[in-house]
This record gives structure tokens, sequence and C-alpha cells, in this order.
């Protein structure tokens, strides 16, 4: 079975869709590690109260960003992790776990990338843009993690249709349900060979 290490900032609801998948069996991959930047991250929380060792690793930890990079990435070779999974991951990726993980490394995205991604679009400011600009529809992207805040190679896209009396808060929710959906999905067929993954 495929070991899976996640990567996350915040509420990891994405990583627990995740979990649940593995857990039930729908998903056959082992999630065995969560490292947070965050030391109050309940994605930290829940993946101890699933068995994860779950890791605060930060500049406040480990000093600089290579050093940092470093223990990151053996962090993940030490727990054999196959596949590292961003949900809701706030800090860019050093070069050295990029390399260590090239084409191993998947984001979620809550908007139809390119659109509404890049620097600062996190969180509700994308809801808020795609209301702002008057998009009838949104959706989910799952890519692969470059350099650079969205603009790895698209794996998947779903679309989520846009009402007339949605705010910022009710499209989020609605955008979320489809994110766990999607993310498992995408999982699902890599593990299975129907999304192959670049060399
Ligand atoms: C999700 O909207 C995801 O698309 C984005 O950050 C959010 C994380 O939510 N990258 P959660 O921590 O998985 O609940």
């Amino acid at each position: 079975m495929k070991r899976l290490g996640f990567l996350a900032s915040g509420r990891g609801s994405n990583m627990l869709a995740i979990i649940r998948a593995c857990e039930s069996g729908r998903l056959p991959a082992s999630p065995v590690l969560v490292i947070s930047n965050n030391p109050d991250a309940r994605a930290l929380q829940l993946g101890s109260e699933h068995g994860l060792e779950a890791l605060h690793m930060s500049r406040r930890t480990h000093g600089d960003a290579a050093a940092l990079d470093q223990a990151m990435t053996a962090a993940m070779q030490a727990h054999q992790v196959d596949l590292v999974i961003l949900a809701g991951y706030m800090k860019k990726i050093g070069p050295q776990l990029l390399s260590a993980y090239a084409h191993r490394i998947l984001n979620i995205h809550p908007s139809l990338l390119p659109k509404h991604g890049g620097r600062g679009m996190y969180g509700m400011h994308v809801h808020e843009a795609v209301i702002a600009a008057g998009e009838t529809e949104t959706g989910v992207t799952v890519h692969l993690v470059n350099a650079e805040y969205d603009s790895g190679d698209i794996l998947a896209r779903r679309t989520v249709s846009v009402a007339a009396d949605d705010d910022a808060e009710s499209l989020a929710a609605r955008v979320l349900e489809v994110e766990h959906r999607l993310y498992t999905e995408v999982l699902g067929k890599i593990l299975s060979g129907e999304i192959t993954l670049p060399e």
C-alpha cells in the first residue's frame, strides 16, 4: 500500500476525508504522517487521533528555511511516504522536498485554476474573488505542486455552480464538499493507475 504524508496548516477537513476513505477501505493507502507549520492546527490533533505521527515543523522549530526543508524531507522519507498531500498548507514547499518528491506532491485549490489562484488566493479570498468577478461557475482543482503557488500540472477539475444569492460563505461550504470527494477520487485514480504521474 502506498503511504501518504500530509502537510496542513489549519482545520484539516480534506486530510480527514482522505484518512476516512483509507480507514473504510475505499482508498487503498496508509496515512502515516502529518506535518504542520502551525502547532495549534486542528489537522495535527486529527492526525494523532487517527494514528498518524503528527509533527509541528516550522521556522520556529528549525531556524532557517534550508534546515526546515531538510528536516521535512527527512521526516517524509523516514516514514517511507510515497505521496505528499497538501491539505490547506499555507507555506511554499522547499527545493529539497520538491526534488525528493518530484511529481509526487499534490495540492487542492478551491477554484477552477488557473482562475483565482496564486499568491494571496487562499481561504475566503478565493470565494470572495469569484463572487466579485460575477462568475456563474467556480470549482475545485487538484494539481501537482511545483515551486510556485497553484501553478503545477492540473490532474483534475470539477465545476460548482455559483447561485445568484451565494455569498463567499455559502459558496465555500458547497465547494468544500466537492473538494473532499474530488481529492479522494483523484488519489484513488493515481493508486489504481488510471491517472499516471510523470516520472
Ligand atoms: C481548502 O479549501 C483547500 O482547497 C485549500 O485550503 C483549504 C483547506 O481546508 N488549499 P481544510 O484544512 O482541508 O479543511
